[in-house]
């Protein structure tokens, strides 16, 4: 097997793993960085509408409105000080972003640009026209490419993180399957950063690539690692119908209308004061009523841009009218884009410090994998980028400055190289049974059914059911192709055990919050939030072949739970 040794080994290349890097070879170390894609084709690139920073340029804002807002969208779930952390450092790292050369539209006095998201009480989403996802990712991908001219870095790109290896009691390195060779590789580090994203995957309808499956979770769950508020799955109100790829709320942002069928703005029933820029729970909740009230068209409402005018739509929203014309067939110019909620983000993850460190000494997590928790319970649009960029940079100078503090690379031991190996082998050797993909569909469509936007007793409890039906046919999972370049049918057989595990943990964390509180909605049992029970983290860890849940304190620092309404 080939190995690697680093200072610092960063598990994905997205955003926050990028920025995570970049820090750490800044602050002095050497660094790996493995990938299982080519950095630019992170999914963090898919990001459309915007990054949140209280600049002040469209109107009066601080990082004081900026963090209320955050606090108060999470429904009062989200540790508030990693909040405080986020809105007072996003200006400064919003600049740096701009000094390295991304290029944010601008306003009619040449200031960056803001435009209005959902539930911020200030135009505060900093934005390059409706691509923002993927102007950062290019800027982060020429930073690091210019510290790999010049510095100890490495970028092992289609190399598939695996596994966790852990030596004494510290996360000295990861196993890892390379794509485009075969065979198992080991990286090893000082410390390890995973970035490796979320998991929208696991729900079929989603706005998430092919590449979020949760590794990060899972294998941090795996190694015993604690996941944090797993139950709350972001829905986005407007993922086109029925692709699920997504249309920005930017669209929102600048101005476009949510009808039902019969040409109405419904959001006046459900949140008349922000109408369709209410918080992304409240817009999801309120289209998923209309539709199941017969009030939607074809399973679908309408997102309405007609009124904006060909010039807004073509200078601030040429990317949703591109995708709306290819996988929809309609020219939002001329007609109202069909849109419904999916599957796009997940505010739990991998419990971290305000540093990215997790309770085993020498790991450290950032971005969607990590829940540090700016979040809580519902994700402001525009807030996640900028946690990745914010809690990528503090997790990369963190890791960085403990492994320069220890004595040389760690020592690893034979025996997790060779279990892996004998891991995959039984994998690769299973002759007969069932491929990945079928078991993968029904995860994808029971996850959605019953662990949706709303959440009912006997729908969790089923999906229990179906989740251990489809583990128990996954223990006898076939890999058909054995061959070792691009091994798709592997990888996908891999990253299904990972979602199967993560499912589990889902839906137990959900049956057992007996509440309504962000995108966690119990209408026929606990339609109400319960501040008394459980103003409280979901903590999951896997015991004895289960996930066991116990909790955590919510961190509060000055607000207080109050009546959420829009
Ligand atoms: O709608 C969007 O552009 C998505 C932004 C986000 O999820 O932060």
């Amino acid at each position: 097997m080939e190995t690697a040794a680093h200072d610092v080994v960063v598990v994905g290349a997205g955003c926050a793993g990028m920025r995570a890097a970049i820090e750490a070879v800044d602050a002095g170390a050497d660094v790996g960085v493995v990938s299982k894609l080519h950095p630019t084709r992170s999914h963090s690139g898919a990001a459309e509408g915007g990054i949140n920073a209280a600049l002040g340029n469209a109107a009066d804002d601080s990082p004081e409105t900026h963090a209320f807002d955050t606090v108060k969208g999470s429904d009062y779930l989200g540790d508030q000080d990693a909040i405080e952390i986020l809105a007072n450092e996003a200006p400064g790292d919003i600049y740096q972003l701009e000094h390295w050369g991304c290029v944010f539209s601008r306003d009619e006095e040449g200031r960056l640009a803001q435009r209005p998201f959902g539930a911020a009480g200030s135009p505060r989403t900093v934005f390059s026209a409706d691509i923002t996802g993927h102007v950062l990712i290019h800027v982060l991908y020429e930073q690091l490419m210019k510290r790999q001219a010049s510095g100890p870095l490495t970028v092992y790109e289609e190399l598939f993180g695996w596994q966790l290896v852990e030596e004494d009691g510290r996360c000295v390195g990861v196993i890892a399957w390379d794509l485009v060779k075969g065979g198992l590789r080991l990286v090893t580090g000082s410390s390890i950063v995973l970035a490796t994203g979320g998991m929208g995957r696991i729900y079929r309808a989603t706005t998430n690539a092919y590449a979020c499956n949760g590794d990060g979770m899972a294998m941090a769950l795996r190694a015993g690692l604690p996941l944090k508020d797993m139950e709350f799955m972001q829905f986005h109100p407007t993922t086109l119908y029925p692709s699920g790829v997504l249309i920005t709320e930017g669209c929102r942002g600048e101005g476009g209308f949510l009808l039902n069928a019969t040409g109405e703005r419904f959001m006046a029933h459900y949140a008349p004061n922000a109408m369709e820029l209410a918080s992304r729970d409240v817009v999801s909740r309120s289209e998923t009523t209309e539709i199941e009230a017969g009030r939607g068209v074809s399973g679908s409402v309408l997102l309405d841009l007609r009124h904006l005018g060909p010039e807004r739509i073509l200078t601030r929203l040429p990317g949703s009218r591109e995708l709306a014309m290819t996988f929809a067939g309609v020219d939002p110019i001329f007609d109202p884009i069909p849109v419904r909620p999916g599957a796009h983000y997940h505010m739990g993850g991998v419990a971290t410090g305000n540093w990215g460190e997790t309770e085993l000494p020498g790991l450290y997590a950032a971005g969607e994998v990590a829940c540090v928790s700016v979040h809580g319970a519902n994700r402001l649009g525009g807030n996640s980028l900028m946690e990745t960029i914010t809690f990528g940079r503090r997790a990369g100078r963190a890791a960085a400055k403990a492994a320069l503090a220890r004595a040389g690379p760690p020592s690893v031991s034979d025996a997790p190289l060779a279990d892996a190996e004998r891991e995959l082998g039984a994998l690769l050797g299973r002759k007969d049974g069932e491929r990945p993909w079928k078991i993968r569909d029904e995860l994808g469509s029971s996850m959605l059914e019953n662990f949706g936007v709303f959440r009912y007793p006997e729908r969790m409890e089923r999906q229990l059911e179906l989740i251990q039906g489809l583990r128990e046919r996954y223990e006898h999972v076939v890999v058909e192709d054995k061959g070792e370049v691009f091994n798709t049918d592997l990888t996908q057989a891999i990253e299904l055990g990972y979602m199967l595990d993560l499912a589990w943990v889902m839906v137990q964390a959900g049956l057992a919050r007996e509440e309504s509180r962000g995108a966690h909605s119990r209408p026929s049992d606990f339609p109400e939030r319960d501040d008394e029970r459980f103003l409280k983290h979901s903590v999951s860890r896997w015991r004895d072949g289960g996930p066991e849940l116990s909790s955590e304190e919510v961190r509060m620092t000055k607000w207080q739970p109050e009546v959420r309404s829009y």
